[in-house]
């Protein structure tokens, strides 16, 4: 199973990072989004990323034109047809993600492997709409992806030894270290994460304390790079929302029960960092 083509479908935070990150290890990607406009926002943010690392003096400026002249952009789910291995990076909607893996095992050969990068919905439940369930694995990076080491390798019952191999050897070569989880819902990292960022914005809820002490408390009592609540608006609040209904509605424990505050800030619109304001405004 030699990986030479990576299909990337959506070019939001994750898979704008993912595309990055594939070109710099040395694949060819092709990435989808939706429309223009979104499109042309994330290969935007991947050429601004790589920018920055030639100005910082961590990139030479041919290395990054030869970086960028591997991404391919296109709104064609058709053209992704010759992919080795495809990750989508989609919105967490089992039908949204279902619809898309549908389509694409039209198009590819039985040989491409599809990997999902969702945070917290189960392989099985993707790979069932598909005629290559053995084919089928998770592949869960985490943002911002060129900069984070880790990768969750999830295997499903149906997830055969070389495609499972193949997606090892794939982060492997991305320069990242991959773990390995069965398939259940929120994974490693999500299952742990996922309280401990709800319980931040329960306690700003309750009035304990301002949301810069919040994050303060974590970051120098704790050693963390941020506090929960910058975190939180970095990761997306309709991301942890997501992630959070999906939780809850798997485990029915109180901790991974959304507080009304994140349900507010979202229905408002307030998203986080990538919308202008979440917990704080940008
Ligand atoms: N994309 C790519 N590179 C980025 C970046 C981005 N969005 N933001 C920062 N970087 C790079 C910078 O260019 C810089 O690179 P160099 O060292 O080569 O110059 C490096 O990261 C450090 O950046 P900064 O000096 O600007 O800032 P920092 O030291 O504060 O680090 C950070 C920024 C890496 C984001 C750090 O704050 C951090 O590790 N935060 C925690 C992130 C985290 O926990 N992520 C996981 C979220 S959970 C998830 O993703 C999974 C899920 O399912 C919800």
């Amino acid at each position: 199973m030699e990986i030479k083509t990576v299909g990337v479908i959506g070019c939001g935070l994750m898979g704008s990072g993912i595309a990055q990150m594939s070109a710099v290890a040395g694949y060819e990607v092709v990435i989808r989004e939706i429309n223009d406009e979104y499109l042309a926002g994330g290969l935007g943010n991947i050429t601004k990323l790589l920018e920055r690392a030639v100005s910082k003096g961590k990139m030479e400026a041919d290395e990054r034109d030869t970086i960028l002249a591997r991404i391919s952009g296109t709104t064609d789910l058709a053209e992704l047809a010759d992919c080795d291995l495809i990750i989508e990076a989609v919105t967490e909607n089992v039908e949204l993600k279902q619809e898309t893996w549908k389509a694409l095992d039209a198009l590819c050969p039985p040989t491409t492997i599809f990997a999902s990068n969702t945070s917290s919905i189960p392989m099985h439940l993707q790979a069932m709409v598909t005629n290559r369930q053995d084919q089928f694995v998770g592949l869960h990076f985490f943002n911002p992806v060129p900069v984070m080491k880790l990768v969750e390798v999830i295997r499903a019952e149906t997830t055969s030894d070389a495609t499972y191999q193949a997606a090892m050897a794939f982060a492997e070569t991305c320069g990242k270290v991959p773990v390995t989880c069965v398939d259940t819902v929120g994974f490693i990292v999500n299952r742990l994460l996922t309280p401990y960022l709800l319980d931040a914005v329960r306690a700003l809820e309750a009035g304990i304390a301002t949301a810069e002490d919040i994050d303060t408390g974590m970051k120098l009592g704790c050693g963390h790079p941020m506090g929960p609540l910058q975190l939180l608006d970095f990761v997306g609040l309709d991301t942890l929302l997501a992630i959070a209904d999906i939780m809850y509605e798997d485990f029915k424990l109180p901790q991974y029960q959304a507080p009304e505050m994140l349900r507010r800030l979202v229905a408002e619109g307030k998203f986080g960092r990538k919308s202008g304001a979440g917990i704080y405004t940008y």
